[in-house]
């Protein structure tokens, strides 16, 4: 896209399964910037999934990777960057993301998660009880930070091409 330049790394915030990734693919591609995944860099790093990861070596420690690694992207050259859903509860990944980047909230309803969370069994965190009570529990801690972003819009189930569309507004 010519008419508009961003000059900070856009950081996608959100639950798990409101469409940071796939949203953040796409939003790259219209903007002309590379795409990152938070998640996707830590694993390949320490070369295992993130459930390997808070298996093996606990969530403390991956909570470590997320700010290290968000540090290192924020140093460099512009992207989207999509994050992984405790990401921003992190006060130190706030205040970097505050200071070089634009946060982005994908909102999105409780019922439009737990149908795209209750797909896979990738997310340590939903696998040890009933999805759906710890996807609530979840929500209710961290939609008051979430909150704090800069930009927010809501992902629904209509495709995201629309959600793209008001972030490009949003951006500009
Ligand atoms: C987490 C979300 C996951 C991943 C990890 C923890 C969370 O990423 O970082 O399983 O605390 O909400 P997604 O939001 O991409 O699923």
């Amino acid at each position: 896209m010519k008419n508009i330049s961003i000059d900070k790394t856009i950081v996608l915030v959100g639950m798990m399964g409101c469409g940071k990734s796939a949203i953040g693919k796409r939003l790259a591609t219209k903007l002309s910037l590379p795409f990152k995944d938070l998640d996707h860099v830590i694993s390949a790093n320490e070369n295992m999934s993130v459930s390997k990861i808070f298996a093996r070596k606990g969530e403390s420690y991956f909570r470590e990777q997320e700010l290290v690694v968000i540090n290192e992207i924020l140093a460099g050259d512009p992207c989207v960057l999509a994050t992984g859903g405790g990401a921003f509860m992190n006060p130190k990944i706030r205040e970097a993301i505050a200071e070089k980047g634009i946060s982005l909230w994908i909102h999105a309803e409780f019922d439009v998660l737990l149908e795209r969370v209750s797909r896979k069994k990738t997310r340590p965190l939903l696998e040890n009880g009933d999805k759906s009570e710890i996807l609530r529990k979840l929500m209710d801690e961290r939609y008051p930070i979430y909150q704090q972003s800069d930009i927010k819009v809501t992902s629904t189930d209509s495709p995201h091409s629309l959600v793209i569309k008001d972030i490009v507004e949003a951006l500009k």
